[in-house]
């Protein structure tokens, strides 16, 4: 069987997302999709408006999604890799290269981000038209 890795904040679900899993889950057998916490989003400054709990409920809706772990520091992707087995990490191209050292534990793909939209596009739109 073949396990991919993909790790962010999800954060006001959008296609982007759901685009960026759909790839990530066509690359092998099965998906796990690493979730900032909300304490490791504060530590980024990259508060979301979702708390952790209702991002996870999301996730682990989406068909394509088979296990959601917390992501809770920088330094954890070489041992969630060991640990469950990863041949595929993979991100949106945005990181581009940034994750390039864990090579030497399995696969590294950037996948083509989604144009237009995106949570903090979302976060703006919500704020300039408060209900
Ligand atoms: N992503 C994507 N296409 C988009 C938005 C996000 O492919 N339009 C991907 C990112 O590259 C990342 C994953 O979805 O691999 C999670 O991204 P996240 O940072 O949670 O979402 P963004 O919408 O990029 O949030 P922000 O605007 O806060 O950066």
């Amino acid at each position: 069987m073949k396990k991919v890795i993909t790790y962010g904040t999800f954060d006001l679900f959008h296609y982007g997302h759901m685009n960026l899993l759909m790839r990530a889950r066509k690359l092998g057998d099965y998906l796990i999709v690493a979730l900032s916490t909300d304490e490791f989003n504060r530590i980024k400054n990259k508060e979301s408006i979702m708390p952790y709990a209702q991002r996870k409920e999301i996730i682990e809706a989406i068909r394509y999604v088979d296990l959601v772990i917390p992501e809770q520091n920088w330094e954890q992707k070489i041992t969630d890799i060991k640990r469950h087995n990863i041949n595929t990490f993979v991100m949106g191209d945005d990181w581009q290269g940034t994750f390039d050292f864990l090579k030497d534990y399995c696969e590294v793909i950037y996948l083509p981000r989604t144009q237009i939209i995106s949570s903090t596009m979302l976060k703006e739109a919500i704020q300039n038209h408060p209900q």
